[in-house]
């Protein structure tokens, strides 16, 4: 019985017939509101910070291309998702899809995996208002808070040699988000709408004025010997008087930067001090390339890289994949809207506009912002961290104009509210799928079900989602949080990609008000653009996610499978009749 109920689906009909039920949220969400919820949920930490680090250290001016590329996956993707939020539009998201066509095994699976999408990346976005928030003080005040306190322990702060200690304003500005949530100022529209417009203003800021500063040598004139160093093969390659101190066939795809140096004492003499540390940081090729390292993958990449770097694209085709992987981030929070398509007057209609419309308005931001961002200075001296508004500001020391100052101060100003409106609906959205997954019984409803009675939000769930999104923002390594964050919404997106193919199959008598166009190649081609931006992440990665649903599914066998209403239905059903309902037609 317990393995029919693995398997057991969630009929359609059962879920609008939920959301018919007096529980159910309030219908008052239009299209422009939809639209406002996806660009407050989209544009943030992702384009503001990440695009920086991406395009000095991953991608350089090909940065353009890697946004592409991740709109791809995120539009094929979205139109997906459309077709299931207009079908079915529900609280959940992913979750409630996969509950209704693959059962609730991979359902939870799905849901599981939507934590690291949704509240991990609240983490990654909350370490990341950091760097402007330092920025913001710095142009306000001359003053920057101590690097010590502002990177966690694991993360090297910029220009800054010593042992860090913590991400102290990443966790104060989730604290006040999580006491935002509790108290409800969560149904202000009106606050979302204003820091929407906010951020949408800042963002045709950077463009405008920064388009005036572009130096188009920038993009396709620099060379390539100027890019940063990848990984260990690299530098040994790119360093020959090194080189000769070690034998030819020293460093393989799995040697480690320490143990060469131990390996080989002539080696280290030559090394200076910030060479061996450098060295140590440096990843060896399989953790460069993912899963392709792996699989061998990377023996018929290798040509095709060096085939594909030119100065436009120093980094080469793998520096383009993983700059999609990583920039992948900036997109995340389309697939938000579907989490609240509950709560829209007309989601038939309105919920594939609002999730359409605001992808495609960020795809063209951000390509023009990562266009603007590495023609305004070589990409190899991006600064890492708050890099537009320092592009601004270093602009404005160069050309001693007090006129671009004030526009770095507004940037930062801009990237705040940005990077506060990804927080506030991003946290709001996971609120969502975890009262979804309560109301079916996988987790417990006293805390993640119940709502508190004066501010209606469901405060219990929403100070324990904060109080381990606070823990992770300040003290987890904010590169492997992003890596988690993108590995597990690709994996939200394939399996949202074979859903909806799965039950164009299944169910092809459901009215379907969206129909995705050309199912047959949009549904396969977003799974496998989106699994071979996964398969270029780290193999730790992997590693990590793979642990990560092991811990899941210790959760769900312990927990959600004996508390489920699907099970319980199902175990009445056997008593009554002898038998399982699975074995009868899907209703
Ligand atoms: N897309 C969101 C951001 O970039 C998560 O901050």
């Amino acid at each position: 019985m317990r393995f029919k109920q693995l398997f057991r689906r969630k009929s359609l009909e059962v879920l609008l017939a939920e959301m018919a039920g007096e529980h159910r949220l309030h219908r008052v969400l239009g299209p422009v509101a939809l639209t406002c919820l996806g660009v407050g949920a989209i544009i943030g930490a992702g384009i503001f910070a990440i695009t920086g680090r991406v395009a000095a250290l991953e991608s350089g001016p090909a940065i353009m291309i890697s946004f592409v590329v991740a709109s791809v996956a995120c539009l094929f993707a979205a139109l997906c998702y459309s077709e299931f939020a207009a079908m079915a539009p529900v609280a959940g998201s992913a979750y409630t899809y996969t509950y209704a066509t693959l059962g609730e095994f991979f359902a939870w699976i799905i849901g599981w995996d939507l934590i690291l999408e949704y509240a991990m990346s609240c983490s990654v976005v909350a370490a990341h208002w950091t760097g402007y928030f330092n920025e913001f003080l710095y142009l306000s005040f001359g003053w920057r808070i101590p690097p010590q306190w502002t990177s966690d322990p694991f993360t090297a702060a910029e220009g800054y040699a010593g042992q860090t200690y913590v991400n102290l304003p990443a966790m104060l500005v989730m604290l006040v988000i999580t006491w935002i949530l509790v108290v409800g100022i969560r149904e202000s529209a009106l606050t979302n709408a204003i820091l929407v417009v906010v951020k949408l203003a800042v963002v045709l800021l950077v463009i405008v004025l920064g388009f005036n500063y572009v130096n188009r040598e920038h993009w396709t004139g620099l060379p390539v010997e100027k890019r940063h160093v990848t990984d260990l093969a690299d530098f040994i390659q790119r360093h020959p008087d090194l080189a000769s101190a070690l034998p030819p066939d020293a460093v393989h795809a799995t040697t480690e930067g320490e143990d060469l140096i131990k390996a080989h004492p002539a080696f280290a003499a030559k090394l200076s001090p910030e060479e061996k540390a450098h060295i140590k940081q440096l990843p060896n090729e399989v953790k460069k390339w993912g899963l392709l390292g792996l699989f061998g993958v990377k023996d018929w990449l290798h040509p095709l890289d060096e085939a594909v770097r030119s100065p436009f694209a120093p980094y080469g085709f793998s520096g383009i994949m993983v700059g999609a992987a990583l920039v992948f981030f900036s997109y995340i929070g389309f697939d938000s809207i579907s989490t609240h398509a509950e709560e829209a007057v007309n989601p038939q209609r309105d919920v594939p506009i609002g999730i359409i419309g605001s992808l495609l308005l960020c795809t063209l931001l951000y390509m023009l912002v990562s266009a603007v961002i590495t023609g305004m200075e070589p990409y190899y001296d991006i600064e890492t961290k708050a890099p537009i508004a320092a592009a601004f500001r270093k602009q404005a020391e160069a050309h001693g104009n007090p006129l671009l100052n004030g526009s770095a101060w507004i940037i930062s100003v801009g990237a705040l509210a940005g990077m506060t409106s990804v927080l506030l609906v991003t946290f709001l959205s996971q609120s969502r799928i975890f009262l979804a997954m309560a109301r079916d019984g996988l987790l417990p409803n006293s805390i993640f079900g119940v709502v508190h009675e004066r501010y209606r939000t469901p405060h219990r769930s929403t100070m324990i989602t904060g109080a381990c999104i606070i823990v992770a923002a300040g003290l987890l390594p904010i590169r492997m949080l992003e890596e988690m964050v993108s590995i597990g919404t690709l994996l939200a997106f394939v399996m949202v990609c074979l859903a909806v193919l799965i039950l164009r199959v299944t169910r092809p008598d459901v009215r379907r008000p969206f129909r995705a166009p050309a199912i047959w190649a949009v549904a396969p081609l977003g799974a496998l653009v989106s699994f071979a931006m996964m398969a270029f992440l780290p193999l730790d990665t992997w590693a990590r996610l793979i642990v990560w649903l092991g811990l899941g599914l210790a959760i769900y066998f312990f927990y959600g499978m004996h508390h489920s209403r699907l099970g319980h239905e199902l175990q009445r059903e056997i008593q009554q009749h002898g038998m399982s309902p699975t074995d009868a037609p899907l209703k």
